[in-house]
């Protein structure tokens, strides 16, 4: 069934190479073309960059249903045209009577699957809090006028792509085995291009939200719909649960990289404080001169991030539970320190590297879409429901599919989850705790201004792909299409490879590389990369992933 999930992401369109798409007043890049115009028509009516985010995060709920949700959460990165920062958690959390060893069997080994598919894989979803505070604290246009697009999306049916067809012809004994009594994406077996999808329960819930707010959620009607699909599984979110779920502003985590300053996401994600981590590490080495993908490149890309995975699996979980030691693991000495011993002549066998220690002083310091509006706020979101359709389970009556995040937690310590992580205390199940997350959304300034905003799905290859975008930019000088397509290489510590595009490296880099004992395996699919470049003339240049149905859409 892992491969079930993994498969899902290899239903993608080849590339296409398109040309860069410029635009002066506003702009969104989202995975769905459809989302993406319904944000810029937002921001063309007046609303800004946080208003554009909310019409998108409900649009892609209905037409991006393989991921985009109110059944999930996700993490929402803003920085205002005053040069504030904001960063948002409406991570899903683990419900009340959720224990550390729920998915164990009576020896202590993981269940296989059980906190992948069905009721009990699902975490207290987030989203609909989310933007109700993101709305709160910066909405201009109406919360009603917001929803309407996805509430007649949802109610009329879109046509499908391509892609979809495949995922949902795909999916459909899946989707049968959680949902015997049918939904929405399971009237038919084989989809086609141009299929309409109706979503008439789904538009229902939407109105209620879009009546009630948070309460049309978290309470009442849908709250109950979500309780008694637990019912006809073995789930455990409660009415409590909804009831107590409250998203989380959080001070966003910065560090500087040459003339840029990176603004991401903090704990419960693992992404902000591993993506500064990762460029503090390369900082000190002519990557521009060794150039995009030669093998000195790759190899100090690839041991940098051997070693910043390795600290993950060790000190990052929800800050809410765990002291997280975010100064030290973003402190620059630290990660050019961690780079050394280190040889061009071999590869650092996993094997030597464990996690960095920290003394405990420091140990007690405690941590998808892209939008820019003509007056230069900018938001960039990475939202989910994990694996593709998350838990499969379509709440009845509510018409939503639930999410599976609750496998993004360290199930066993040592034991790896759905994208091969691994890791132990800091990440273990607890009751109200949020699971560890690699979402990455960044936000950039160069010299202090406005620069790049960033995002990407795709499990613990986010940060690497984050990562390996900026670099792109920023030391390759390749332009933001050209470095959201270009093909990628990961490294998470464990397992100890190099995952790689088919089209990563020339045979020669390959050649050197697996001489030096690298461990070369080559994978698809990849997270598709969505990217908005400021230009010094303050246009906006977008970057929309050819690997998926990626969109850039401006005026
Ligand atoms: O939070 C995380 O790290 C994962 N649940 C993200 C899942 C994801 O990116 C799905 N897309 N491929």
């Amino acid at each position: 069934m892992k491969n079930h999930i993994l498969f899902l992401f290899l239903l993608l369109p080849i590339p296409i190479f398109a040309q860069n798409p410029v635009y002066k007043n506003g702009m969104v890049v989202s995975a769905h073309p459809i989302a993406s115009e319904i944000g810029t028509d937002i921001l063309k009516k007046g609303g800004n960059a946080v208003d554009a985010a909310v019409a998108v995060q409900f649009a892609l709920s209905v037409v991006l249903p393989i991921a985009g949700n109110i059944g999930g959460g996700g993490f929402l990165v803003y920085r205002g045209a005053d040069g504030t920062y904001a960063a948002l958690d409406y991570r899903e959390k683990a419900p009340g009577a959720a224990t550390e060893t729920m998915y164990l069997d009576q020896n202590g080994n993981p269940v296989n699957h059980m906190s992948l598919f069905g009721q009990l894989a699902a975490g207290v979803p987030g989203t609909v809090d989310g933007m109700v505070k993101a709305h709160e604290k910066y909405g201009k246009l109406s919360w009603k006028e917001l929803l309407q697009p996805a509430v007649d999306l949802a109610e009329n049916g879109f046509p499908v792509t391509e892609a979809q067809a495949r995922e949902f012809t795909f999916s459909h004994s899946t989707f049968q085995k959680w949902n015997p009594e049918g939904t929405s994406f399971t009237i038919k077996k084989e989809w086609k291009k141009g299929d309409i999808l109706v979503q008439k329960e789904l538009s229902r819930t939407l109105k209620i939200i879009q009546k009630k707010g948070r309460n049309g959620f978290y309470k009442g009607k849908i709250a109950s719909l979500i309780v008694d699909e637990m019912k006809t599984g073995n789930g455990i979110i409660s009415l409590e649960d909804l009831k107590n779920y409250q998203s989380v502003w959080r001070t966003p985590v910065t560090g500087e990289y040459k003339d840029y300053t990176i603004i991401s996401m903090p704990p419960p994600s693992s992404g902000g404080i591993a993506l500064i981590s990762l460029l503090h590490s390369v900082e000190g080495f002519p990557l521009n001169e060794w150039g995009f993908q030669s093998d000195s490149t790759v190899q100090i890309m690839v041991e940098a991030e051997r070693r910043v995975y390795a600290d993950r699996a060790e000190h990052l979980g929800d800050p809410d539970f765990y002291n997280v030691p975010q100064e030290a693991l973003i402190r620059k000495e630290n990660s050019l320190k961690r780079m050394m011993p280190f040889s061009f002549d071999r590869a650092t066998p996993s094997s030597e590297i464990s996690a960095s220690t920290f003394s405990p002083k420091e140990k007690e310091e405690t941590t998808h879409y892209s939008i820019v509006d003509k007056d230069g706020n900018a938001v960039s979101v990475t939202t989910t429901l994990n694996g593709g359709f998350g838990s499969f389970v379509v709440v009845k009556g509510a018409g939503f599919i639930l999410n599976n995040e609750m496998d993004d937690f360290s199930v066993k310590p040592g034991s790896p989850n759905m994208y091969g992580l691994v890791g132990g205390k800091a990440n273990a199940i607890g009751p109200g705790k949020r699971m560890l997350s690699s979402m990455t959304p960044t936000i950039l300034e160069k010299n202090g201004k406005l620069f790049m905003v960033v995002r990407t799905p795709g499990g613990s290859t986010i940060i690497t792909s984050v990562f390996q975008t900026i670099l792109n930019v920023v030391e390759f000088d390749k332009t933001i299409q050209e470095a959201v397509a270009a093909p990628r290489f990961h490294h998470q510590w464990l397992p100890d490879e190099v995952l790689m595009d088919k089209t990563s490296f020339s045979d020669s880099v390959r050649d050197i590389l697996t001489q030096r004992g690298y461990k070369l395996t080559e994978r698809t699919p990849w997270g598709r990369v969505d990217a908005i470049l400021i230009k010094e003339d303050g246009s906006l240049e977008g970057g929309a992933d050819p690997r998926g149905d990626d969109h850039v859409s401006g005026f």
